[in-house]
């Protein structure tokens, strides 16, 4: 069975591993902070910290920005319910702002008039949460202007969009953002198996990331920080927030430098796959390919496809189907956020309040992207739709 997503493994990744497994430490050990500067140096940013995962990266986020019961931070309702769970866990109230029919993402504009409509009302709103869905970044000059316009701070939950550029800049994502964070698990473009990091120009919220990866335990005392006397009580430590254990292990780490170095040859890949879609979806039907409006380059986390059912007068659940015994799993991405049970019940968000989104996830089937990919599977993936389609 295909899968919309995979992880692209080699011989080399296995022995960076396998190097890894054999050193003294296995977890808390150097390979960490190699895979940290790693990071740095490909995505510009003067400091990172690898976490156990994607949502653990938010999750320290949101408590190093310090949001807050009073505050209301905003995001968008296509993406992942980890993007919006993070604004929760810290007390914080979650508001949702809808997509541009475009690009997916976040809608300035809508943003601007949230932002308005929350002061009005006399909300606290503290945050945006950018996520570049898919793989095509969000308007971050026109987020940035906001963010200033008005104090907030800015999120790029970049986790879609590793290996993508925005005006010609790959390293666009903390150049706009405060703080920006990341996936590997093994459908993102590189992988660590589970794992993620938090990148930032800021060093105040690096060091508060850090000290919450590790239970908000340093070692030395607050008063005599000098390195003689941590060096002569080396047993000692203190806690002084209430941090998680969201570390991640030095052979995770170790995979993911060596996946690093190939991240610009798997986006090429994907770009190359996408390409294909493209032309093969040419002039068809009820069919809407990815489509972008800046200059950007597209990193083809998904591939998805907007099929106008209704229209073409079949139902998704048939399309599954067939796809199916075809041997090709399709998946949707995603179910909006503020459609969730959890949402619904905790917020009273329901069907209408972000109409772009919706049809958007009615229209929405994510096709196989990953390295992988054989034209033999696109060729399969194409012909069941357009069968479908009866085109
Ligand atoms: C946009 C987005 N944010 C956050 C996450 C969470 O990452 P992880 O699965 O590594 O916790 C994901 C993962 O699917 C994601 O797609």
């Amino acid at each position: 069975m295909v899968n919309y997503g995979k992880q692209s493994l080699d011989q080399s990744d296995i022995d960076a591993v396998v190097e890894a497994l054999k050193s003294d430490w296995i977890t808390q050990g150097p390979v960490v902070e190699v895979f940290e500067n790693s990071l740095c140096s490909y995505f510009g940013a003067s400091r990172a910290c690898a976490v156990a995962n994607g949502t653990a990266a938010l999750h320290l986020t949101a408590l190093a920005l310090g949001w807050q019961t009073r505050d209301v931070v905003v995001t968008t309702p296509v993406t992942f319910v980890a993007t919006a769970n993070c604004i929760v866990y810290t007390g914080a109230t979650p508001d949702f702002v809808d997509i541009d029919p475009i690009t997916y993402t976040i809608d300035p504009n809508r943003v601007e008039e949230k932002v308005k409509s929350l002061r009005l009302k006399g909300e606290q709103i503290k945050a945006i949460i950018g996520v570049d869905y898919a793989g095509h970044p969000c308007d971050w000059k026109a987020l940035r202007d906001i963010a200033d316009q008005y104090e907030l701070q800015l999120v790029s939950d970049n986790c879609h969009a590793l290996g993508a550029s925005y005006n010609r800049d790959k390293q666009y994502a903390v150049k706009y953002a405060d703080v920006v964070t990341q996936s590997y698990h093994p459908v993102k473009h590189i992988t660590t198996g589970e794992g993620g990091a938090v990148l930032t120009n800021d060093s105040s919220i690096d060091e508060k990331v850090r000290l919450l990866r590790t239970h908000g335990i340093w070692k030395g005392s607050s008063e005599s920080k000098n390195q003689k006397s941590i060096l002569s009580q080396s047993w000692y430590y203190e806690m002084h927030e209430l941090g998680y254990n969201y570390r991640i292990t030095d052979f995770q780490c170790a995979l993911g430098s060596s996946q690093l170095k190939k991240l610009d040859r798997f986006v090429g890949a994907r770009r190359k796959i996408a390409s294909l879609y493209d032309q093969m979806f040419a002039g068809v039907d009820f069919l809407t390919i990815p489509r972008s409006q800046r200059p950007i380059r597209h990193a083809y986390h998904l591939y998805p496809l907007q099929v106008d059912f209704e229209k073409a007068g079949i139902n998704k659940s048939l399309v599954f189907g067939k796809m199916n015994a075809a041997g090709v799993n399709l998946q949707v991405h995603y179910i909006p956020v503020h459609l969730q049970p959890y949402y619904r019940r905790e917020y009273g968000f329901k069907r209408g309040d972000y109409p772009v989104s919706e049809t958007f996830y009615e229209r929405e089937i994510s096709l196989p992207m990953f390295p992988g990919v054989t034209d033999e599977v696109q060729k399969t993936v194409v012909s069941q739709i357009k069968e479908s389609l009866c085109v």
